[in-house]
């Protein structure tokens, strides 16, 4: 009689208080039922940040799962580490030949990916090659319960504001590693206006957007008390209480939402070890305003 291998049933458990969830019992280098596709697409919606452990991933399969959260982005500065899958890009302090293999350093500042653009990001898709033993985490804050928390006169200060996000705000001091922007890499990316309080498309529950690194200014406020709001929104925003930090092992995958979280990567020995990830994601819509 033939023997059939049986599979624990997939589950979802809460990664901590915060946010996230730890998604047990998938295998995302097969394609996917529709029934685990209905579950992990929940879970996405419900924790924000989903963390599969020991995935075996080649880029196709990488690329596979992410169109089942939404049609995939090519990234405007991507270099092309496999032909075949131009939406596959890899981030690492590895070199070869004397010349990285990816992006080095990428996003150690709080930020949601490509908040900068009219259609921001949705999901994003990190997979663990390689990990130094210690560091080199990525940690996510909740927005959202951020703003349900956030003190009252700081709700009516953000309420029905706009904010300008700007890729060019900061990005010599983000990256004094990299080569400065040409003139016309500048101007390929103009700033973008953005509520400050966004609502979640599939939960409507409300967000704040805002990250004090890209987000130039707060539409029709005064500079000093701008400055001061951003400032004080990130610093609420990223206390410890809203944030979950992955210590990265080989095998993970971790996609997350851009619409309710925020993320920064954390510095580790690159003199010392090596870290290498495939990183995807898929293409995002213009934020909807929070209405009152
Ligand atoms: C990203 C990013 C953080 C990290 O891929 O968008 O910010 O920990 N990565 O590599
Ligand atoms: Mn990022």
């Amino acid at each position: 009689m033939e023997m059939i291998k049986e599979r624990a049933a997939p589950r979802v458990e809460r990664l901590n208080e915060a946010l996230g969830a730890r998604m047990v019992g998938f295998d995302l280098s097969k394609p996917l039922s529709r029934s685990d596709i209905e579950t992990i697409l929940k879970a996405f919606a419900e924790h924000a940040v989903l963390v599969f452990h020991g995935q075996k991933l080649e880029p196709a399969d990488l690329s596979r799962f992410t169109r089942h959260f939404g049609p995939l982005e090519v990234h405007h500065m991507a270099e092309l580490p496999f032909p075949d899958f131009p939406e596959v890009r890899i981030l690492s302090n590895v070199r070869k030949d004397g010349k990285l293999i990816g992006a080095n350093r990428a996003g150690r500042h709080w930020h949601s990916d490509l908040s900068y653009l009219d259609e921001t990001g949705l999901a994003t898709f990190l997979y663990c090659v390689e990990t130094p033993p210690a560091g080199g985490n990525t940690k996510f804050a909740d927005m959202a319960a951020a703003y349900e928390a956030l003190p009252k006169e700081m709700k009516r200060k953000v309420d029905g504001r706009t904010a300008i996000h700007d890729r060019n705000f900061r990005y010599s001091e983000l990256y004094p590693d990299r080569k400065p922007l040409t003139p016309e890499q500048i101007a390929a990316v103009p700033p973008s206006e953005h509520p400050l309080v966004i609502q979640h498309p599939v939960t409507g529950r409300k967000a704040l957007f805002v990250a004090k690194d890209v987000v130039s200014h707060i539409v029709g406020m005064e500079e000093t008390e701008s400055r001061a709001l951003i400032d004080a929104l990130e610093a609420f925003a990223t206390q410890d209480r809203f944030v979950y930090s992955h210590p990265w092992q080989v095998g993970d995958l971790v996609v997350w939402d851009n619409r309710s979280t925020l993320h920064q990567a954390t510095p580790y020995d690159e003199a010392e070890y090596r870290r290498i990830m495939y990183r995807t994601q898929c293409k995002g819509s213009v934020p909807i305003p929070a209405v009152a």
